[in-house]
């Protein structure tokens, strides 16, 4: 089992976190809009897109490592209208270790999960991946963060981001806290969440993420046969600038016009 493995093992906490995000999956229906389905969604998680990309009418099939967060995904499609229930599939494997055949036009890997390709030899594995499964006229859709001096200079001993939860279930407040250290030569934020539920066992999710310099995407990329057809710095849509910590980007075999 991998470290990012472990990190999914709690897909309640993962939802705690993030269920209040909506800009990414804004961005990833209007995008499957526009180009139609089936989508591919690399790290599929437990559907915060693919759910809400099979509501908006879009085929979707799923991949991820995590059985933990597939399980949470059935659950959830499971108490879907069977008319979305249809539109999703999802099969447990590696993004790194896909074998074709060529069938999508569109495929995602959305909310960072390129991070958890930790040597550039992960990047170069997923490139080829994707190339495997993209039709000729293909796009590959990803976003993912731009090295950020403050956050990587964070002291490691200190707290970061104390919240109060309530347990879907229990309505229990469940505190957490975050703390991080980079290591500049491997080039991994290590970040450890701590969620301290009241009378219960603190649990731990501990994620190991690769930072990318901007040029060095641009190779990985080029090595891999791909280039950049568009990229923003935000969901917004504004430009990458110095100041940009978000990178949306939208990828092209370099071959096409
Ligand atoms: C940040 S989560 C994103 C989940 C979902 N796409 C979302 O937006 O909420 C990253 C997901 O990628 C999966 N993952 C990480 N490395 C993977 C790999 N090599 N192959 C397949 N899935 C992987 C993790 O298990 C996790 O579910």
């Amino acid at each position: 089992m991998d470290a990012s493995d472990l990190a999914y093992r709690h897909p309640m906490l993962y939802d705690l976190e993030y269920s209040a995000l909506a800009a990414d999956i804004e961005h990833y229906v209007a995008l499957a809009k526009a180009r139609g389905g089936p989508v591919l969604e690399l790290g599929v998680g437990n559907g915060r897109i693919a759910l809400p990309l099979a509501r908006a009418n879009i085929e979707v099939h799923g991949i991820d490592r995590s059985q933990d967060m597939l399980r949470d995904l059935q659950r959830k499609v499971d108490a879907e209208p069977v008319h979305v229930q249809a539109r999703i599939r999802t099969r447990q494997g590696d993004f790194r270790h896909l074998k074709g055949p060529r069938s999508y036009r569109t495929v995602f890997l959305p909310f960072n999960a390129i991070h958890h390709c930790t040597h550039h030899s992960d990047v170069l594995a997923l490139l080829a991946s994707v190339d495997s499964v993209l039709l000729p006229d293909g796009r590959f859709y990803l976003d993912c963060y731009l090295p950020d001096p403050i956050l990587h200079g964070r002291d490691p001993s200190q707290k970061y981001g104390h919240t109060d939860f309530a347990h879907p279930v229990t309505g229990q407040n469940i505190h957490s806290w975050e703390q991080s250290w980079y290591d500049p030569i491997a080039q991994i934020h290590h970040v450890e969440y701590t969620y301290i539920p009241e009378g219960e066992t603190p649990e731990e999710v501990k994620l190991d993420l690769r930072v990318f310099h901007y040029q060095e995407m641009l190779a990985l990329l080029d090595w891999g046969g791909f280039r950049i057809a568009h990229e923003a710095g935000g969901f917004d849509g504004r430009d990458v600038t110095a100041k940009s910590s978000k990178w949306i980007l939208c990828i092209e075999r370099k071959g096409e016009a």
